[in-house]
């Protein structure tokens, strides 16, 4: 489903899909089968979107962001592709790529410095600042977020002993 309100100027778009109002996507952004992009998410031309990835209500994703399948992106995040913006002063050599892959969330209203990888079910607390790449199944929050445990893919939070909050050790997967 395409809502009537939105600007949806790509073809690439994956069977089941839901794009909400106000969304705008150019011409070339790519995007999966079954994700659900809601109200006022803008994707510029250089995106790829995976499979069953949600993208909640006021997220950007600029050229050179790369979102794999299962991506949860929490609202109003922040992605973020010139370190050291100016304006009027565009090269195309100056932007760095961002990597979310598969399974990994992102908290509302975190920020994604330029060129980080998050790893495979990974998750970023809200109000994060990202400021280096975080490894797979990590738990990440704060400003700048730092490693403050792990997740399993199916959501248990652990802490760093990889602990669950009844004290029992769990296996990364
Ligand atoms: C990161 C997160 C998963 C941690 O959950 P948790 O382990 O249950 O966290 P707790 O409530 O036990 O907090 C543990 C400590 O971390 C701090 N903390 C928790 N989340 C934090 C965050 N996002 N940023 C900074 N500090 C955070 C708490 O203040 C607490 O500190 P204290 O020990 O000094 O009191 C959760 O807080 C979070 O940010 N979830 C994302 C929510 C979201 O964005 N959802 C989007 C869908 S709408």
């Amino acid at each position: 489903m395409i809502h009537l309100k939105s600007d949806v100027l790509s073809k690439n778009i994956g069977k089941d899909t839901n794009i909400w109002q106000f969304c705008v996507i150019l011409p070339e952004a790519i995007i999966g089968s079954n994700c659900n992009i809601c109200a006022c998410v803008f994707i510029e031309n250089r995106v790829s979107i995976g499979n069953n990835v949600t993208i909640k209500n006021g997220v950007q994703l600029w050229d050179g962001v790369t979102i794999e399948d299962n991506v949860f992106i929490g609202p109003n995040a922040t992605f973020t592709n010139e370190l050291v913006p100016r304006s009027k002063a565009y090269d195309d050599d100056n932007l760095m790529s961002t990597l979310v892959k598969t399974g990994a969330t992102i908290g509302a209203n975190a920020t994604i410095l330029p060129g980080i990888t998050i790893g495979e079910y990974a998750l970023v607390g809200a109000g994060s600042v990202v400021t280096s790449n975080i490894p797979p199944y990590a738990l990440y929050f704060g400003n700048p977020a730092s490693h403050q445990g792990y997740i399993t893919s199916n959501g248990i939070l652990l802490n760093l002993q990889k602990k669950d909050k009844n004290g029992v050790v769990h296996q990364l997967k």
